[in-house]
C-alpha cells in the first residue's frame, strides 16, 4: 500500500481506495450508508480527512468478521462528536459483538450438520428440512397454518334445503 506523506491531510477518493484496500465504489458505498463522509471541492471532487483510513480500516475489519453494517454505522455513530474510532473503541465493541458472532458461528455449525440431511434431497419442505426452516418453534408446537387468520363466513341459512 502506498504511503501518503504525513503534510498531506486530506486524500482523494484514488489515494483513499488505494491506501485502505477499499474499492473505489466499496468507499463511495461506505459513504451513502454514512460510514465515512468527505468534503466537496469546488470542482465538486470528494476529499477525505485522513481520519477515514481508520474508520474504513474499522468498517473493513468489522465486515471480514461478519458484522452487518448498520451496526457498524450504529456503533460509529455512537462515539462521542463521531470521532475516529480507537484502538479502545475497537476492543470495547468487538467484545459486545462476540457473543453475536458466537451465536451466529453456532446457528451455522447447526445447518452445517444437518446439510448432509439436505444432499440429493431437495425438498426444502418446510415441514421436514431443517435447512429450509431452521428455526420452525412454531411448527414443533403445533401444525398447519394456524397463524393464519382463519376466514370465518357470517352463518347464513341455507335456503337449498326445505
Ligand atoms: S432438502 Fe430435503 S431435507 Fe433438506
Amino acid at each position: 500500500m502506498p504511503q501518503i506523506p504525513e503534510k498531506i491531510h486530506e486524500l482523494t477518493v484514488g489515494q483513499l481506495s488505494a491506501r485502505s484496500g477499499a474499492a473505489v465504489s466499496a468507499l463511495h458505498f461506505y459513504e451513502s450508508k454514512g460510514l465515512i463522509s468527505s468534503r466537496r471541492t469546488s470542482g465538486n471532487q470528494r476529499r477525505y480527512s485522513r481520519d477515514a483510513l481508520r474508520r474504513v480500516a474499522f468498517v473493513r475489519a468489522a465486515q471480514r468478521v461478519g458484522i452487518p453494517l448498520a451496526t457498524i454505522r450504529d456503533a460509529l455513530a455512537e462515539l462521542p462528536e463521531e470521532r475516529t474510532p480507537t484502538r479502545e473503541d475497537w476492543a470495547r465493541l468487538s467484545e459486545t459483538w462476540r457473543a453475536e458472532l458466537d451465536e451466529r458461528i453456532d446457528q451455522l455449525s447447526r445447518l452445517r450438520d444437518h446439510l448432509t440431511d439436505c444432499i440429493g434431497c431437495g425438498c426444502l419442505s418446510l415441514k421436514t428440512c431443517v435447512l429450509s426452516n431452521p428455526d420452525d418453534v412454531i411448527g414443533e408446537r403445533i401444525a398447519g397454518s394456524r397463524l393464519m387468520p382463519e376466514r370465518r363466513r357470517p352463518a347464513t341459512p341455507d335456503t337449498t334445503r326445505p
